[in-house]
């Protein structure tokens, strides 16, 4: 593939832009500046760099975060900044967005791609990837609490019951929660309908992805592919 054409699919800006960045030697390649925009480069395994950074070519983008509290999945956020303001330029102009949404005050595992079919196939209800919460409650959690989770609670907004595919009390004030769903507010709605309420809440895993432990929040990471 054409160097300013690699530029511009890993979102460095227009091709005159991408072509601007090589004629002012700010891509590199094997330790050397490329000098032609036109120059053919064989992208598997490529990675650029680009004005000081390293940048792996990547088809499409597939990237875990660890969202601090204090941001909003939305691309319009309305009072706090949006979770793309914490991904570099490129990854925001190729249009990463969120698989799901976190809220605001939420922290832990978030996914964001530019592959629309794969936020359809994750976000989908009938796919039922599932999602584990930690949930730090107001109150005391008891086995009966445990027990109708389980078992299934009706939300406001549908006669349905919704249940957890797992639950597990964690200490005196933890739930470890897994959900296949994501209905609006779906944990803290789910634990209020048990009569307790939820003060902090974190996701560790997303479908078979763990958030590591070495990212802190603010981070992101590249994830190679879906695995699976
Ligand atoms: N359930 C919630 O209530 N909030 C989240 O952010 C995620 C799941």
């Amino acid at each position: 593939m054409k160097l300013s054409h690699i530029l511009f699919s890993q979102g460095f800006g227009t091709r005159r832009v991408c072509a601007g960045l090589v004629d002012a030697g700010l891509v590199r390649h094997d330790g050397q500046a490329l000098d032609d925009p036109d120059v053919d480069l064989p992208t598997e395994s490529l990675v650029l760099e680009v004005e000081g950074k390293p940048w792996p070519f990547h088809a499409q983008a597939l990237v875990m975060l660890h969202k601090p509290a204090g941001y909003e999945c939305s691309q319009k956020p309305k009072h706090h900044p949006s979770v793309l303001t914490l991904l570099p330029a490129p990854l925001r102009q190729r249009g990463v967005q969120p698989i799901g949404r976190l809220d605001e005050d939420t922290t832990g595992l978030l996914l964001l791609t530019d592959d629309g079919k794969l936020i359809h196939k994750l976000t989908s209800p009938k796919h039922h990837v599932p999602k584990v919460y930690e949930v730090g409650c107001k109150h005391p959690v008891d086995a009966t609490q445990v027990e109708r989770l389980l078992a299934g609670v009706v939300l406001d907004d549908d006669p349905a019951p919704v249940r957890a595919a797992a639950c597990e009390a964690v200490g005196e004030r933890g739930l470890r929660l897994t959900l296949t769903e994501g209905k609006y507010h779906q944990v803290k709605r789910m634990v209020a309908a048990v009569s307790n309420r939820v003060e902090t809440l974190h996701r560790s895993t997303f479908g078979p992805l763990t958030l590591p432990a070495d990212l802190a929040p603010g981070q992101w990471r590249w994830v190679p592919g879906w695995p699976g």
